[in-house]
């Protein structure tokens, strides 16, 4: 991936798309505890995931992806963010996650945030829309983690050879 635009462009990531998921901000940080209390709560149930939490201090691992799920919202969606989306996806690599358990938990994200739209936006076409932006910037998060699994991969075939 080359820029921040392409991705964009690839998913029809669009101005309304940004604003829409700017709007949601207020909502999104209204739920931000229960948000990282269920993400975790999920993630330490899970043998093979709470292996992984349990080498890091769990304090900061809230602190971490609570951030990141208010990261959704804030708008700039740049290169900086481009860069800032490749930096997570190496940091699960170097703990050793299975790449499975960052689908998984992108799972129960857009089932969240889903739901959190279903019960907050009775208008039919607003929901449609911000759930539409909410799938898109979930799913462009999805990419760029699984391209650093994927950017791993080469490197050890490369040095396999
Ligand atoms: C760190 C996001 C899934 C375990 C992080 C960081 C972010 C993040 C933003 C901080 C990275 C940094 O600044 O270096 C996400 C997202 C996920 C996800 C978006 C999927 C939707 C998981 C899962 C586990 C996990 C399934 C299960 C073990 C960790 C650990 C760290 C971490 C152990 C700390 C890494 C370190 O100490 O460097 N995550 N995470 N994450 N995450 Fe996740």
């Amino acid at each position: 991936m080359t820029s921040m635009q392409d991705l964009k462009d690839h998913y029809g990531f669009t101005d309304d798309d940004e604003e829409l998921l700017k709007a949601f901000q207020p909502l999104a940080a209204q739920h931000k505890e229960r948000f990282s209390g269920e993400f975790h709560n999920y993630l330490y149930g899970l043998p093979e995931t709470t292996a992984i939490l349990n080498t890091s201090n769990r304090q900061r691992l809230l602190e971490m992806h609570s951030n990141w799920f208010m990261s959704l919202f804030n708008g700039a969606y740049d290169n900086n963010y481009l860069n800032h989306l490749t930096r997570i996806g190496h940091a699960h690599v170097k703990v050793g996650l299975n790449v499975h358990f960052v689908n998984v938990a992108m799972n129960r994200v857009r089932h969240f945030l889903l739901n959190l739209i279903d019960e907050n936006y009775p208008d039919r076409d607003e929901r449609r829309a911000l759930r539409e932006a909410t799938e898109k910037i979930l799913d462009m998060n999805l990419d760029i983690m699984s391209a650093s699994y994927r950017e791993e991969e080469l490197k050890k075939v490369f040095v396999s050879r």
